[in-house]
């Protein structure tokens, strides 16, 4: 199964009541495992979490620390773009040259890498000596 044939099958499982928009996303690991997320909303609404933080704590509690490669998809007019948020949180794990496929469910693709998505990322080596 590609990656982004995973995202849309974790989307199915999305819990998404609030905005009826759901998510999926599957990140390959450097080691070559693959982990899959879907947003998870709140009626409490900014407690809720996009399907990129899933997956990346489901790779995070699984022992990998290095992205290889992403996929997310939603019923997205065009291609569904990571909130910046999110982008940040996949730059923590992953080099600037990964490649993002963004999608929606009637087959637009578009693919970026991280750097493109997030020009300026703000990382650990930028804190330096404190
Ligand atoms: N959402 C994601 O899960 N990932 C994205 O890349 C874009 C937005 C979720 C958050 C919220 O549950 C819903 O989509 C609408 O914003």
């Amino acid at each position: 199964m590609s990656l982004l044939d995973t995202a849309r099958t974790a989307r199915e499982m999305a819990y998404a009541p609030y905005s009826k928009f759901k998510v999926g996303a599957a990140i390959r690991a450097a080691s070559g495992a693959v982990y899959a997320g879907v947003n998870v909303e709140n009626a409490a609404y900014p407690e809720g979490t996009c399907a990129e933080a899933g997956a990346i704590a489901a790779m995070v509690l699984a022992g990998d620390t290095k992205i290889a490669e992403v996929a997310v998809i939603a019923g997205s007019t065009v291609p569904v773009s990571p909130c910046g948020g999110c982008r940040q949180k996949l730059a923590e794990f992953g080099d600037a040259s990964v490649r993002v496929t963004m999608a929606n469910m009637v087959g637009d693709e578009r693919v970026m890498t991280l750097a493109e998505l997030l020009p300026g990322a703000f990382h650990q080596d930028h804190m330096g000596e404190h």
